[in-house]
This record gives structure tokens, C-alpha cells and sequence, in this order.
């Protein structure tokens, strides 16, 4: 039975107890502040197009931003007014499994009209984002994303932050409406959904008014369905100080392009070098290798004189030491498939099925010769076993692979360990491979984060017990 706010103050009564003097048991029957997930119309395109009706949380794109201070509980109250069953996935968290928000996985999709409350607490501080886990493919590229901030204890030394969501639309350039054909066999086997029509915070146009020497602490998150961004700054010079939420040792300047892959961030710490009057900008590379203007940064005025030393680096998340690569279980996974590929075939609901009679079904990858998840995950992980996996992109598409529920690093050649992340970027016919120690007890997936690929074969799972 579920309690309201109002049964509480009731059975207060009752007890002949007032309302301020609330046991404190009573707080956590208060019901959550509710996200609702809900169609909308927004203007998006310049205004001579019509409204674009999109899916949002609280109708808005993207969705309000979620933020708390590390260590603190996110509560909210999920209300699908959608036509379609949804679920909340909290991208990066090292979450209790129950909350991962994985429809099929970890809950059952919440049908129209129903809640559920999702209630967990945030370990880590940094940028993490929240996005729908059913029908994915189709529930992200119509809007159903926002940002997720955990705040350090202590917040590092910058005059503002920015966080800036980066998506990809398709829209059909006639009606100005998202194209719906997410399951369309192209999109699917080739690159993933990439859409005509890229926004930050929802707007193709995003400007924000800057000071000359300012330090801005930008949180950048790429919620696209299958774009790479690869970024550049112009009049911003700084560093990289956390990828995928957590923290580098050491920032590192950020001077060359930046790779942000789907479902990956980057936090930034810049200072604005434009002169007054001009613009610093955020740039995407885009088609042609044209520079295209992602967010600008009009300068007015001076925050002071002169630019300020490095940052120092975030303080590390707890628990994160290094998995022991010499003790550490050795796990392969082969990806194959998709348009150009060597895929003969694949097993599919338990059977053998030919590359064609996958199309046929919608599947056009394989992980390890599965077309499906399936009911075996790929590992049966002990508690706290160091694991490393290889992944071999035996495709001609890059993939996003990334991990649930924990952070693993990249091991490179030589056996060096890389930086923290859940979201690994493996290039067309390259191998790369991971290591983590599972730490996390639980059933996790393991997928590509360019959703019609995991929607079309890319998507696996272990167990962590
Ligand atoms: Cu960002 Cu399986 O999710
Ligand atoms: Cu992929």
C-alpha cells in the first residue's frame, strides 16, 4: 500500500502528534517530485516552420535538469503520460540495481498512465544524464533526455557553469516534424539514426553571454542517438578535468579536438580569451570538415585582467582504485554485422538464422554470434572480480560501447591503465579492451550506445553476484 503526504498528516492526527513534529520516518512516505514524461510542441526550427511535437520530461527538451550534491538521494516520481510503456535509466550512476531503469532488465516498462518512484543515491560527483531505457531508439531521438548533476562537496574554483546537452533530430525538412521511421533497416545497419537538425539545450542557436577572462565550467553531454561530435574551441582555452562524470587525475588541456561519442561527456574548465565584442565558441566539425558554430559565447565586458593559472584537478570518487589486470578474468567480445559486414549468421531466439533472415527480423549485429540478449549474460561475474574485456569491432561503423552501473578504464597496448569511463568509443575494425572491477552487484548491460544498434543485436549483459 502506498502512502500519500496526506495519510502521514492523517495518521499524525491520530497519534495526536502535529504536523511540524513529524517523526522522521514520516519524511520518507512524502511522495517524490514528479517527472512526467509527456508529448509537447516546441518551437525548435526558426519560426517560420511550425512547432515540432516532441516527447519530453515535463514537456520540455531537454528535460529539467536533475541536480544534487554527491552522496545525496535522488528521488523523483516517474509518470508516463506517453503512448507507449517507458522507463528512466540513470546514465553512469554506480546505482543500486533495482533503480537502473532497464524496461526488460531491471523493471518492466511503466504502462501509460501508471508511476513508478525511483529513489537512489548519487555516490559520485559529475555530469550524468537520465534517458528512457524502452524502445530507446525511438524514445531518446524524440526528446526524452536531461542532465543529471552531482555537485562536488566542494565546487571548484570557476565564475559559472554551463551544462550544454548536444542532440541530433531527424526532422522531416517539410513539415518540420521527427521523422518516425525509427525502425527503418537503414538506420539500423548502418551508422544509427543520424539526424539533419543538431541543438544544444534544445536550440540550434544557442547563445550565451560571456565576460572577457571568465572561468566557465562547461559540463557537456552528447545525448544524440548515434552522432560523434568531435568539438573544438575557438576564443576558450582550458582543460579537460572529467570524462563520462568523473574526474582525470590531472586536467589536461584541451587543445586538440574533442571526441564526444553518444551517451559520453567531457567536463571542461575554460577561460574565455575572445575579445570584447566577438564571439568564443563551442565548434563542431561537421560534414566536409566545415566548421559549424555548436554554441557561441558573445563577450561583453571583462571579469578581470588577466587569465588565472591552471585548475587544479576535482577530487577523485571514492572507491575507485585500479582493477587488478594480473588477476583479472579475460572476456572477449566480437562484434560483427551490419551493412558491408562479414555476418553469415547469427542465433536469434535460441536458433540459427542466416544474415537475411535476420534482416528480416530486424537484426543486423551480433555480439559473440547472438543476435538477442538472451537469458545467459555473457559473464557471471563474482563480487568484486577484476575483469578485463576485449572488444573487436569486426564491423565498418564505430561503436559506443557502454557499461552500466560501473566505471571500467581502457587498457592500452603496452598494459597502461586509462581514465575512468562507461562509454568506450571503438572505431570501425578496431579492438580495444576495457577493465573493471565488478563492485556492483546486479544484472548489467552492456551495449552500444548508437540505439538502433542495440535495438538491432548490440546489446548484452553480466551478472554480478
Ligand atoms: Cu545510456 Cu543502456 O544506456
Ligand atoms: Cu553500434
Amino acid at each position: 500500500m502506498k502512502h500519500t503526504r496526506r495519510d502521514v498528516l492523517r495518521l499524525a492526527a491520530l497519534a495526536g502528534a502535529s504536523a511540524a513534529a513529524l517523526p522522521p520516518w514520516a519524511l520518507a512516505l512524502e511522495s517524490p517530485p514528479e517527472l512526467a514524461a509527456r508529448v509537447a510542441r516546441l518551437q525548435m526550427l526558426p519560426d517560420t516552420y511550425p512547432q515540432t511535437e516532441v516527447w519530453g520530461y515535463e514537456g520540455a527538451i531537454p528535460g529539467p535538469e536533475i541536480r544534487v550534491r554527491q552522496g545525496e538521494r535522488v528521488r523523483r516520481r516517474f509518470a508516463n503520460a506517453l503512448p507507449q510503456g517507458s522507463s528512466v535509466h540513470w546514465h553512469g550512476i554506480r546505482i543500486d540495481n533495482a533503480m537502473d531503469g532497464v524496461a526488460g532488465l531491471t523493471q518492466e516498462a511503466v504502462a501509460p498512465g501508471d508511476t513508478i518512484d525511483y529513489d537512489f543515491v548519487a555516490p559520485d560527483a559529475g555530469t550524468y544524464w537520465y534517458h528512457a531505457h524502452n524502445r530507446s531508439w525511438e524514445q531518446v531521438a524524440r526528446g526524452l533526455h536531461g542532465a543529471l548533476v552531482v555537485e562536488e562537496a566542494e565546487a571548484p574554483d570557476v565564475d559559472r557553469e554551463e551544462v550544454l546537452v548536444l542532440d541530433d533530430w531527424l526532422l522531416n525538412p517539410d513539415t518540420g516534424q521527427i521523422d518516425d521511421s525509427f525502425d527503418h533497416p537503414m538506420m539500423m545497419s548502418h551508422a544509427g539514426r543520424t539526424g539533419n537538425f543538431v541543438t544544444t539545450n534544445g536550440r540550434y542557436d544557442l547563445s550565451l553571454a560571456v565576460k572577457r577572462n571568465e572561468r566557465l565550467r562547461l559540463r557537456l553531454i552528447n545525448a544524440s542517438n548515434a552522432r560523434i561530435f568531435p568539438l573544438m574551441l575557438a576564443g576558450l582555452k582550458g582543460w579537460v578535468v572529467a570524462l563520462d562524470g568523473m574526474p582525470l587525475p590531472a586536467p589536461s588541456p584541451a587543445e586538440e579536438v574533442l571526441v564526444l561519442a553518444p551517451a559520453q561527456r567531457i567536463d571542461l574548465i575554460v577561460d574565455v580569451t575572445a575579445a570584447e565584442g566577438e564571439d568564443a565558441q563551442l565548434i563542431r566539425i561537421g560534414g566536409d570538415d566545415q566548421p559549424v558554430v555548436q554554441a557561441a559565447f558573445p563577450v561583453s565586458g571583462a571579469a578581470s585582467v588577466s587569465r588565472r593559472g591552471a585548475p587544479a584537478s576535482l577530487p577523485p570518487n571514492p572507491g575507485m582504485e585500479a582493477p587488478d589486470l594480473a588477476a583479472a578474468r579475460p572476456l572477449r567480445l566480437v562484434m560483427a554485422g551490419g551493412a558491408m559486414g562479414r555476418l553469415q549468421s547469427a542465433v536469434l531466439n535460441g536458433e540459427r538464422k542466416s544474415f537475411r533472415e535476420l534482416a528480416a527480423s530486424g537484426r543486423f549485429w551480433a555480439f559473440n554470434d547472438m543476435a538477442e540478449m538472451g537469458d545467459t549474460p555473457l559473464a557471471d561475474l563474482g563480487l568484486g572480480e577484476p575483469v578485463r574485456l576485449e572488444i573487436v569491432n569486426d564491423t565498418v561503423f564505430p561503436h559506443a560501447m557502454h557499461l552500466h552501473g560501473m566505471h571500467f578504464r581502457e587498457v592500452s597496448s603496452d598494459g597502461g591503465l586509462g581514465p575512468l569511463r562507461d562509454t568506450v568509443l571503438v572505431g570501425a575494425t578496431e579492438t580495444r579492451e576495457i577493465a573493471f572491477a565488478a563492485d556492483n552487484p546486479g544484472n548489467w548491460l552492456f551495449h552500444c550506445h548508437m540505439l538502433s544498434h542495440a535495438a538491432s543485436g548490440m546489446m548484452t549483459w553480466v551478472r554480478v553476484s
